[in-house]
């Protein structure tokens, strides 16, 4: 049976990469802190599981969603930095190692963008903690050749599914009745459909000629506003109010997280993908959100194309 490995496959997306790997018929191992998956002390299991297998995608990374405090980030920038290296070290000891590594990067190495997108070669990287996060991990994926395992980084945008990520959290504001725009709306939100990440890794792991850092969004970003206004039409909150950037500092604080992750205008194209000739299944936010959320069909799309 041929063998996929999933490192920090345990969490959001780990766990639909691993169905969907599963339901093609892939023997899906994962490494992870727990005890009933290959464990990242234990070298020999990660280099027995590595052995052979077809891909490897590293997940692994303390969740952002908490308050930057110096012991957070540190472990922030340590769960992708030193996991990835222990990879590394892995794949090096192989007698043949994994044809493909996908490793996560993320869309935030992206300086905030309110006035145009940004694709691979002519994005700016941006400053500050996340993004020297960002930088430290891709610097620590391509820090060694590809040798015999081609290697491919992707700057994954705000994952849509069912169950968790970034939606859920939305999902209740707007119940409770915060569903109106959030600081002045005119961030950027990129977003990516998790069928469409599946399909991505599918995509690049099955092309060659794919290799290096890929940004990985729906192609048609849209505002802060545009999104929360798509997410009222299909959960029809009975009222709306929005939230001002005080106020989400405010909230922030009490909930023990950072406004950078709602604040910063996120503006990725995927360009390389496109250019690929990948063709997303969930190009516009209106058909993603309907498909997750199975909302009422009436609800007419608000999005546009800005790219
Ligand atoms: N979801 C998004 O919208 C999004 C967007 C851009 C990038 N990403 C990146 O994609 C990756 C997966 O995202 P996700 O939403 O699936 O996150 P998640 O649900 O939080 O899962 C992350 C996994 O990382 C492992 N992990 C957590 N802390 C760790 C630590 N200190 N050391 C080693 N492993 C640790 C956990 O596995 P165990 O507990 O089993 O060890 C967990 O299953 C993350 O690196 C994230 O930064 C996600």
């Amino acid at each position: 049976m041929k063998k996929i490995v999933i490192a920090g496959g345990t969490g959001f997306i780990g766990q639909y990469l691993r169905q969907k790997f599963m339901d093609q018929g892939y023997d899906v191992l994962t490494i992870s802190r727990g005890r009933q998956h290959v464990n990242w002390e234990d070298t020999s299991s990660m280099i027995a599981a590595l052995e052979g297998a077809a891909l490897l995608i590293n997940l692994a990374g303390k969740s952002v969603d908490c308050r930057y405090t110096e012991s957070n980030r540190s472990l922030i920038l340590s769960s992708r930095v030193d996991t990835t290296r222990k990879l590394q070290q892995a794949v090096d000891q192989c007698g043949v190692p994994p044809k493909v590594w996908v490793n996560s990067s993320t869309a935030t190495i992206y300086r905030h963008a309110e006035d145009r997108a940004m694709g691979e070669a002519s994005g700016e990287i941006g400053t500050g903690f996340s993004v020297d996060v960002a930088r430290a991990w891709e610097g620590a994926f391509f820090e060694k050749g590809d040798g015999n395992t081609r290697k491919v980084a992707l700057r994954i945008a705000i994952v849509l599914g069912r169950g968790g990520g970034a939606l859920e959290p939305m999902i209740k504001l707007v119940r409770f009745g915060l569903g109106g725009v959030q600081g002045s709306g005119r961030q950027m939100f990129s977003w990516l459909h998790i069928e469409d990440l599946f399909r991505i890794i599918e995509y690049v792991k099955s092309n060659e000629g794919l290799q290096g850092v890929y940004n990985c969004s729906a192609p048609n970003p849209v505002s802060n506003a545009t999104f929360m206004q798509e997410l009222r039409g299909i959960l029809k909150p009975p009222f709306h109010l929005s939230s001002p950037k005080l106020l989400l500092q405010a909230g922030a604080l009490l909930i023990n997280t950072e406004t950078e992750l709602i604040l910063k205008s996120r503006w990725v194209i995927p360009k390389g993908l496109l250019e690929a000739g990948f063709v997303f299944k969930y190009p516009i936010v209106h058909e993603a959100l309907m498909q997750i959320l199975g909302g009422s069909k009436k609800g007419a799309p608000v999005s546009r194309t800005v790219s």
